[in-house]
C-alpha cells in the first residue's frame, strides 16, 4: 500500500519527537519514499541527521538556506501523504489557523495532499478547550486526526495525550492515502493533438494536458493502474504508464486497442477534429504560392469505444467557448457515462489553467455545475462520482 509512495513526514517539538525516528524507519520498511520537515523546538528532541540516516534524504528545517528556493511549496507538492507527528499543540493552532511561520506549517499550507496529525502533549494542555477548538478545525478541514492515546506521558504523568504507536500511524496514513481505486485498469487521454501540414508545421490547439495530466495522477494516487495516452507533457508517477502520441489517429490507435482492458476510460484530450488530407513531405515555402490545404475528418475515438461491447464506464470531455449546449448535446447522443463540460473561454477555466470549472452531464441530459477548483480537485471529484456510480450508489 505504501510502496512507492511518497510521505512527508513533519516533526514537531515534543518528546515524542524521539518516536518519529522510529516511524520514518517503518515507512521506509513499508517502501515509501520519506522526506521530512521538522520544526525548530523539533530539533531539540531529535537530530535531523538522524532522519537522514534513516530517509536518506537530510530533513528541511528552514525556509533560507535550503538546496530548493522554495522548499514548503516542493515538499508540499511532491507529497502523496503528509503527516505531522508529533503534532505540539502549537502546532496543531497553527495548522487549524493556517499561521505559516515555520517551513513545516508551510508545507502542510502547500500541500493538496492528505494530511494525517498525531497528536501528543500532557493531558491538560490536550484538554484545553483552545486544543480542542483547534483539532476540530482541523478535522472538519478534512485531516486525518490519529490518538492521542491514554498511558504513560513525560515527566511520569498518566493520562491522554500520549502520540499513538508509530504502527498505528502507519494505518492512519495508508488509509488517508485511500485505494479506492485499487485493482482499477483505467486509460485517459490529454493534451491537444497535433495535425501534420507539412514536416515543420502543424494544426493544434491550446490544450496542455493538465486536466487529463491531473486525472492520470489523482487514479494512480487512489491505487488504479493508468495508461496515459497524452499528446502533451506527461507527469512521472508512479502507477501511471505513458504512451506519448501526436495526432488524433495515433491517439484513437492506442486509446482503442488499450480501452477493452480498461475498467474506465476518460478522454480529456482536446483531439483535432479535422486534419490535412494529404500532408506534405516537405515544407511549404512562401514562394511557391498559397498552398490549398484538404481538411478531413479525424476518427471519433469516443464514439469507438461507446460503440464497443463491453465497454469500459465512458467519460468525454468538451472544452466549448460561450454556451455549453454543445457539451449538453455531446452527453446525450455520443453514448457515454459521464460527459464534462467546461467553457475555456470563462475566467480561471480551461486551456494552461491550474483551476477548472467543469459542468457535468449525464446521458438524459441531467447536469451539476462544479465551483472553481483546482484540477486535482476536479480530478478527485470526478474519481468520486465514477466510482459511486460503479458501486451503484
Ligand atoms: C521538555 C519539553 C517537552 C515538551 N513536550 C511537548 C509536547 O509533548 N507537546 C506539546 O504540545 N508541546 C511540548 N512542549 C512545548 C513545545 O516544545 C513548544 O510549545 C514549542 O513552541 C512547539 O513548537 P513547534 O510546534 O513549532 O514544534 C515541550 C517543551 C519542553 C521544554
Amino acid at each position: 500500500m505504501l510502496s512507492g509512495r511518497r510521505v512527508v513526514l513533519g516533526v514537531s517539538g515534543g518528546v515524542a519527537a524521539y518516536k518519529a525516528a522510529y516511524l520514518a524507519r517503518r515507512l521506509v520498511e513499508a517502501g515509501a519514499d520519506v522526506r521530512c520537515v521538522m520544526s525548530e523546538s523539533a530539533t531539540q528532541f531529535l537530530g535531523a541527521q538522524t532522519l537522514a540516516a534513516i530517509t536518506g534524504e537530510f530533513p528541511v528545517l528552514s525556509f533560507w538556506d535550503e538546496a530548493d528556493v522554495s522548499p514548503h511549496t516542493a515538499l508540499g507538492q511532491w507529497a502523496d501523504v503528509m503527516v505531522v507527528a508529533p503534532a505540539t499543540a502549537s502546532t496543531i493552532a497553527k495548522l487549524a489557523s493556517g499561521t505559516s511561520d515555520n517551513v513545516l506549517i508551510a508545507t502542510a499550507l502547500a500541500t493538496e495532499a492528505p494530511i494525517v496529525v498525531a497528536p501528543a502533549m500532557h493531558t491538560e494542555m490536550w484538554e484545553n478547550a483552545a486544543t480542542q477548538r483547534n483539532i476540530a478545525i482541523l478535522a472538519a478541514d478534512g485531516a486525518h486526526v490519529v490518538g492521542p492515546a491514554a498511558g504513560a506521558l513525560a515527566g511520569g504523568d498518566h493520562g491522554t495525550g500520549r502520540m499513538v504507536e508509530p504502527d498505528e500511524i502507519v494505518a492512519a496514513i495508508a488509509g488517508a492515502l485511500q485505494a479506492d481505486l485499487a485493482g482499477w485498469r483505467v486509460v485517459v487521454t490529454a493534451g491537444g493533438t497535433r495535425e501534420p501540414i507539412d514536416p515543420v508545421r502543424y494544426i493544434g490547439n491550446r490544450s496542455s494536458g493538465r486536466m487529463g495530466n491531473a486525472i492520470a495522477v489523482a487514479a494512480a494516487r487512489r491505487g488504479a493502474h493508468v495508461v496515459l495516452i497524452t499528446a502533451a507533457a506527461a507527469p512521472a508517477v508512479a502507477g501511471v504508464e505513458v504512451i506519448p502520441v501526436e495526432t488524433a489517429q495515433e491517439m484513437a490507435d492506442a486509446a482503442w486497442s488499450r480501452c477493452d482492458d480498461a475498467d474506465v476510460a476518460v478522454m480529456a484530450a482536446a483531439v483535432a477534429d479535422f486534419r490535412p488530407l494529404l500532408p506534405s513531405d516537405e515544407k511549404l515555402r512562401r514562394g511557391e504560392g498559397m498552398p490549398e490545404i484538404t481538411l478531413e475528418p479525424t476518427p471519433d475515438i469516443l464514439a469507438g469505444i461507446a460503440s464497443r461491447s463491453p465497454r469500459p464506464y465512458l467519460v468525454g470531455f468538451a472544452a466549448e467557448s460561450g454556451s455549453l449546449e454543445g457539451a449538453r448535446r455531446k452527453a446525450t447522443t455520443k453514448g457515454v457515462d459521464l460527459l464534462v463540460g467546461n467553457d475555456v473561454a470563462s475566467p480561471g477555466s480551461g486551456f494552461g489553467t491550474d483551476t477548472n470549472q467543469v459542468t457535468v452531464y449525464r446521458p438524459d441530459g441531467s447536469a451539476v455545475e462544479w465551483p472553481l477548483l483546482s484540477k486535482t480537485e476536479v480530478a478527485d471529484r470526478l474519481w468520486d462520482l465514477i466510482r459511486d456510480d460503479r458501486q451503484g450508489d
